[in-house]
Formats: C-alpha cells, structure tokens, sequence
C-alpha cells in the first residue's frame, strides 16, 4: 500500500529514478579536498590500536590515504575485485526501500557533498567522509561485506512483516555504533564511532557508557539516540559470528515476539547481560538526562 510519504517523496531534480547522481570528483574545490585531509589525518593519528583489525586492513587495501576526497570509480574499481562491492554516491538520505534495494546488489550509497570546515565535530547528515571514511573500508572485508547484503535482503523482507524498527536498530548497533571483542581488546568498527575523533575516544576508554555483549533480540529491543554519544554499545565476538546468527535466525517470527514485548531503555541492563563494563553514565547525567535510565 502507498502511503503518503511514498507518494511525496521523489529523487530530486537531476538524480536518476534510483537515486543516484555522479560523483561529479572534478568539482570538488581545493578546500573541499583539505577538508576531507584534515579529518583523515586526525581520525588516522587515533585509530590503531582502536579500530578493528578488519577496519585498518580496509583502509590500506583500498588506499584510502591517497590526498584528496577518493574518486568513486576508483574505489569501486578495487572494492569490486575484493567482495564485489561498488559505491554510488547520492545527494543525501534515501527512503529505506531504496537504501535496501542498493545493499542487497551490493551498491553502498554514499553522500557526494562534504561538510563545511566549521562542521568538523558534528554534522547531522552523513556526508562523504562518514560514509567513505566510516563504512567502506569495512565493505574490503568479505564476512562483513556479505552481512551488509543479507541486512539489505532482510530489509526488503522487513517491510512485510512490520520488522523495520527492529531491524534498524540491529543497524545502528553494528554498522553504525558496535565493538568488536579482539584478542588485544575492545575495538570499535562502527562507521559513526569511527568516523568520530571524540566519539572513537568516548566509545571506548570514557568510563560514562555501558559496553554489553551482543544478543539479537536484546539489541532489536533497545531504544537508541541519534544526536548523541550513545550511552550503550554491544560488543561482538566476532565478524563470523554477528554474521552466522544473522544469516540463521528467521527474523518473520521474531519480530512477532519483539512486538509482543516492551522496548528497552536505552541505558538499562538486564539480568541476562553480559556486561563488559557498567557504565557511570556520568555524561548523561551531566546532560540532565538521567531520567531514561531504568
Ligand atoms: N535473517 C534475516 C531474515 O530472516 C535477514 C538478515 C540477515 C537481516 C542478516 C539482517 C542481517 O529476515
Ligand atoms: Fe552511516
């Protein structure tokens, strides 16, 4: 059934039925490429050690260190040899149907447009740093590459079974926000945590957030924020695993069990967590937002 907002909401004038629009790299002004250096060399200084094994092995593969706002066809070029991804830029959010869509045929989506030089903290859209710098290199590793196509595949599934809201918050805690528990320690290869000079610090070593393993149905039932640190990241064993449980579980029944049960507060933890670390929640409450805790 169309609703509303289906009908209202159409690809801008000049981008394709799909979407898409070209990269257009030629018109990237000098500035426009210092930008994207100055926030690669900052994010470059703090992520070994941080990051993910899978994520810094993406980012040498793919050479993202080359100056300059990488050019998409260059990227896809390498990408598609590697796991057969490409990215296709776009002039910002899409609808969810589209986003899918592009996943499950293994096309990222990513911004064309990058932030301004006084918006190098905080930036509400994902522009082309977030999604370049964030999730591509992620997109070289191949379990992860294919758990992104299986995502796009359940979210076209998700539709008819009212799982979307489930099912995007299992985005939001893996591609987005999760950990990783490696051998040397906690890492992170969330694209917003790594994209993020404060949050990549925040996430892991700031006493304030709660760091939970990772359960499927616990994650699909919490609550998240979209304009702040988050106050609770879960952790993952491992790539293969956040990708076997995925892949084998049959979400249709679940999100009929999810939707029988109450949401989770953001900052609660369960009995049944296995807590990494409890968190003070020292920074929310600083924020006067204490009241969400359960
Ligand atoms: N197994 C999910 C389903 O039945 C699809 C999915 C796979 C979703 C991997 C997210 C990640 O819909
Ligand atoms: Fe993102």
């Amino acid at each position: 059934m169309a609703t509303v907002t289906d009908i209202l909401i159409q690809p801008p004038e000049g981008a394709n039925a799909d979407w898409t629009v070209p990269q257009d790299w030629a018109s990237y002004t000098p500035d426009e490429h210092a930008i994207w250096d100055t926030l690669f060399a900052r994010q470059a200084k703090l992520l070994p050690g941080r990051a993910s094994n899978a994520y810094l092995r993406g980012l040498d593969v793919l050479r993202l260190s080359k100056p300059g706002i990488p050019d998409f066809k260059e990227l896809s070029d390498r990408l598609m040899q590697l796991t057969g991804w490409q990215v296709v830029a776009v002039p910002g959010l899409v609808p969810d149907d589209v986003f899918f869509d592009h996943m499950a045929n293994r096309r990222f989506v990513a911004g064309n447009f990058i932030r301004r030089a006084d918006q190098l903290d905080y930036l509400q859209e994902p522009d082309v740093f977030h999604d370049v710098f964030g999730h591509v290199p992620m997109l070289a590793d191949p379990v992860f590459a294919d758990y992104l196509v299986a995502y796009g595949q359940g979210g076209q599934r998700a539709f008819g079974l009212g799982g979307l809201k489930y099912l995007s918050r299992l985005y939001w805690y893996t591609v987005e926000f999760g950990l990783i528990a490696e051998p040397e320690g906690l890492r992170i290869y969330g694209a917003g945590i790594v994209s993020s000079a404060s949050e990549s610090l925040f996430a892991l070593d700031d006493p304030s957030p709660n760091r939970i393993g990772f359960d499927l149905a616990r994650v699909m039932r919490t609550e998240y924020r979209i304009d702040d640190f988050q106050q609770n990241y879960f952790v993952i064993p491992s790539f293969d695993e956040l990708l076997r449980v995925t892949v084998e579980t049959d979400f249709a029944p679940l999100y009929q069990t999810l939707m029988a049960k109450p949401d989770i507060a953001i900052a609660a933890i369960l009995p049944d967590d296995l807590v990494f670390t409890q968190g003070t929640q020292d920074y929310a409450r600083a924020k006067g937002e204490l009241a969400i805790l359960t």
